[in-house]
């Protein structure tokens, strides 16, 4: 089997308004990314998750796209763009692409068009319905607050958001709308980009009438059709968000055999710090052991079958060396803790930029810190909704989407180095002790950390091919686990919080990696471990064959 090169990846998230400015206009741009690609040489990644550089009206910074094959003037332009993909080419970093085509900008010609007349040509490629005595076809809602339907006058029909109501859903059902996509996906393969990550693809498959939203009935029909028609048998990589997703859908998604997607962005681990059955802004301290047990479960339900994705942040995330580490006094032990549990899973891991050097929240202080579309609604309704400010902005400080979307600190000079000029964000103040230039200066660096895990992975074939056992699974404080391939026994340790905590293991090892001082060897028996403490050990055992 010809070994597939993602598996032994790790991926880093650019979210170009935020990462460099090259221009002084104080939004991110494609020149900025160039001119930081000795940086993320350095720190050893493989490919490049590019967010949207493409013409946006920026309802959803980027998200709402009004041409697919174009670059966005503050982005650069569509020479830059080649510029990058050659300069990761010579520096061996692939580029994946942000795919949004669950739904376009409403500025996007096919949408102007469509709106104008019920007889348009473009009018199918979107999803319109009468009201119902004057009100919306059905009570769906959008993401971002409100109901999914917003009322056109032009033609006095409804059409479908799920997002933004400047983010009009498309209608896959239509065949042309398809081979719209395959046409721009085909357009930028030919340019030379190696991969795709697929925005909300799990929701293609919608079937509004019926209140369907992820999991419709043609969404792997579709997905099939999609890896035909454009990527299948060209050694790219694929991952799709699906915030829907189970073990049993994530096989269907990654099972090679299935020609769809390589892996998927599943969330359940993600909700180990949220109220079940409510949403994201309805908190709870972090349950360690549903966090641990989701994490198995995925590692042993696709090994074999498919293929995990490994993350803790993303542009849609808040800082995770603030959500489950310690941003405070034990910052570099919680962050290296962090990305040790993560990256000695199976799976490809993903950087989101900035969590290399330990980046944390922002310190918001009311509703007018924040940009995001998502958070203003949230204050709005929570607000009529009878929730006392005090609760409102804890939910968001410890929650909102903007606390990833702070300038990247590469100094501590003006504007954390990010631009010449007046940053479109907040600065996090913090940037005068937290930076990228003081990281590479220092050899126990969060950054140096994170080069460590990426080089291991690439070497020690038990990190990619290991099975996976969960330790201690009811351990509140513990996070353990062994991976095994051929000879090599691998047992992977991290302590979550500052309590000093136990671990008992009866077999003697080498110390790989850790985020303290450390012997050599562990022993068999009991090990203390410090505030967040972290190891990488591997065990030694008695060869099968002798
Ligand atoms: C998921 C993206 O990651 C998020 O940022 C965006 O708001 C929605 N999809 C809509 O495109």
């Amino acid at each position: 089997m010809k070994e597939k090169w993602w598996k032994r990846s790790t991926v880093y998230q650019i979210y170009p308004r935020s990462f460099c400015d090259s221009n002084g206009d104080g939004i991110g741009d494609i020149n900025g990314i160039r001119s930081k690609l000795w940086y993320l040489e350095r720190l050893g990644i493989d490919v490049i998750w590019l967010s949207p550089v493409y013409p946006s009206p920026n309802a959803d910074n980027g998200y709402d796209i009004s041409d697919y094959y174009g670059v966005a003037p503050e982005s650069g332009t569509i020479e830059d763009m080649k510029a990058l993909i050659k300069e990761c080419e010579n520096c061996g970093i692939k580029i994946m692409m942000d795919l949004v085509v669950s739904h376009t900008s409403d500025e996007h010609p096919w949408f102007v068009e469509a709106k104008s007349s019920p007889d348009n040509p473009y009018r199918d490629y979107y999803i319109w319905r009468k009201g119902k005595a004057d009100q919306a076809p059905n009570d769906m809602e959008s993401c971002f607050g409100g109901n999914a339907w917003e009322y056109s006058e032009e033609t006095g029909e409804y059409y479908l958001h799920f997002y933004h109501k400047k983010q009009p859903d498309l209608n896959w059902e239509n065949d042309a709308v398809r081979k719209e996509i395959w046409k721009m996906m085909n357009y930028w393969i030919d340019m030379g980009v190696k991969g795709f990550r697929m925005d909300v693809i799990d929701v293609i498959g919608k079937v509004p009438d019926q209140k369907i939203k992820e999991n419709g009935p043609r969404l792997h029909e579709y997905l099939q059709e999609m890896n035909r028609e454009t990527f299948g048998g060209r050694d790219m990589m694929t991952v799709g968000e699906c915030w829907g997703a189970d073990t049993e859908i994530g096989k269907l998604y990654s099972d090679p055999e299935r020609r769809e997607l390589d892996m998927i962005f599943q969330f359940e681990q993600m909700q180990a710090d949220q109220v079940p059955g409510k949403n994201k802004w309805d908190l709870k301290p972090l349950d360690l052991v549903y966090l641990k047990q989701t994490f198995a479960k995925w590692q042993q339900e696709l090994d074999g079958k498919g293929w995990n994705s490994l993350f803790w942040n993303s542009h849609d995330l808040p800082r995770i060396v603030s959500r489950w580490g310690n941003d405070r006094k034990y910052r570099v032990e919680s962050a290296k803790m962090l990305a040790t549990v993560l990256h000695g899973m199976k799976g490809t891991p993903y950087i989101y930029q900035g969590e290399e050097i330990g980046m944390t929240n922002y310190p918001f202080s009311g509703i007018e810190d924040f940009a995001d579309v998502e958070a203003v609604n949230m204050y709005r309704e929570r607000e009529r909704a009878g929730y006392s400010r005090d609760e409102i902005m804890k939910s968001l400080c410890e929650k909102a989407r903007d606390n990833a979307r702070t300038s990247m600190q590469w100094d501590s000079g003006h504007e954390a180095g990010f631009t010449e000029g007046t940053p479109w964000y907040h600065v996090n103040p913090n940037y005068i002790e937290i930076n990228a230039e003081m990281a590479l200066e220092d050899k126990n660096s969060i950054f140096y950390y994170y080069q460590k895990l990426i080089r291991l992975r690439k070497e020690e074939a038990v990190l990619t091919y290991g099975t996976f056992k969960l330790l201690c699974p009811d351990d509140e404080h513990i996070f353990a686990y062994v991976r095994e391939w051929d000879e090599k026994k691998w047992l992977v340790i991290g302590n979550f919080y500052e309590e000093p905590a136990e671990f008992s293991y009866p077999e003697s090892g080498r110390v790989i990696l850790s985020n303290y001082e450390q012997e050599t060897e562990i022993l068999p028996g009991q090990i203390s471990l410090r505030p967040y403490e972290t190891l990488i050990c591997e065990m030694i055992t008695i060869s099968k064959s002798s």
